[in-house]
């Protein structure tokens, strides 16, 4: 049964990176990130979809989702990692959503780079890029994050990707189901 806990407390740890990441396209829109600018290769630095209206939702919606993480679950985390030094602060919202943002803009920032429009798909940094990055922003923190943790959420990084996706496209906040 230990194996239940793992997943679910990994897929719980992991809340604030996911909500991070979907508010944008939920929220965002208006004024770019990049302010217009083109880089050296006269393309857009970031493009029209990394707005700031989307950043700071993101960041802010992250914020409040370790706030509730933390209520609902740290005991139990605290029971059963503390002995390997795992601690999970209610703060960590933070730092995981500037992970997960920075790493959506630094996709953003690779796809201009190699000629994919805003919008258009860039696999696995798509499916994985927020997760990693939402990850390694606050593992200093952690100390430690359980192994079970990096391992269930490798593997459900695409699939909650792809189901939000799936259902932002459905309720027509996205234009593209990917
Ligand atoms: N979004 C936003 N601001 C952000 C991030 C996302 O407004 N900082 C919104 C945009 O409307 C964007 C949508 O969320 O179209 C989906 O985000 P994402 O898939 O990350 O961007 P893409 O549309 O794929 O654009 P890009 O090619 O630049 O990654
Ligand atoms: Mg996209």
């Amino acid at each position: 049964m230990t194996i239940l806990l793992d997943i679910g407390l990994a897929f719980m740890f992991a809340v604030p990176i996911f909500i991070s990441n979907a508010v944008p396209a939920l929220l965002g829109g208006g004024y770019p990130v990049d302010c217009y600018k083109t880089f050296f290769d006269k393309k857009r630095i970031l493009g029209d979809h990394k707005t700031v209206q989307g950043l700071i939702s993101g960041l802010i919606s992250g914020i409040f989702a370790s706030v509730i993480v933390w209520f609902m679950v740290h005991d139990l985390m605290v029971e059963n990692y503390a002995l390997i030094g795992f601690q999970y602060p209610w703060w960590i919202g933070v730092l995981m959503g500037w992970g997960t943002n920075f790493g959506d803009m630094l996709g953003s920032f690779i796809k201009r780079r190699i000629k994919i429009k805003p919008g258009r798909s860039f696999p696995v940094f798509d499916q994985m890029g927020y997760m990693v990055f939402g990850i390694l922003w606050s593992w200093p923190i952690f100390k430690v994050i359980p192994w079970q943790f990096i391992v269930t959420l490798i593997i459900i990084a695409p699939l909650i990707h792809v189901a939000f996706n799936l259902l932002g496209y459905a309720l027509k906040v996205k234009d593209v189901p990917f």
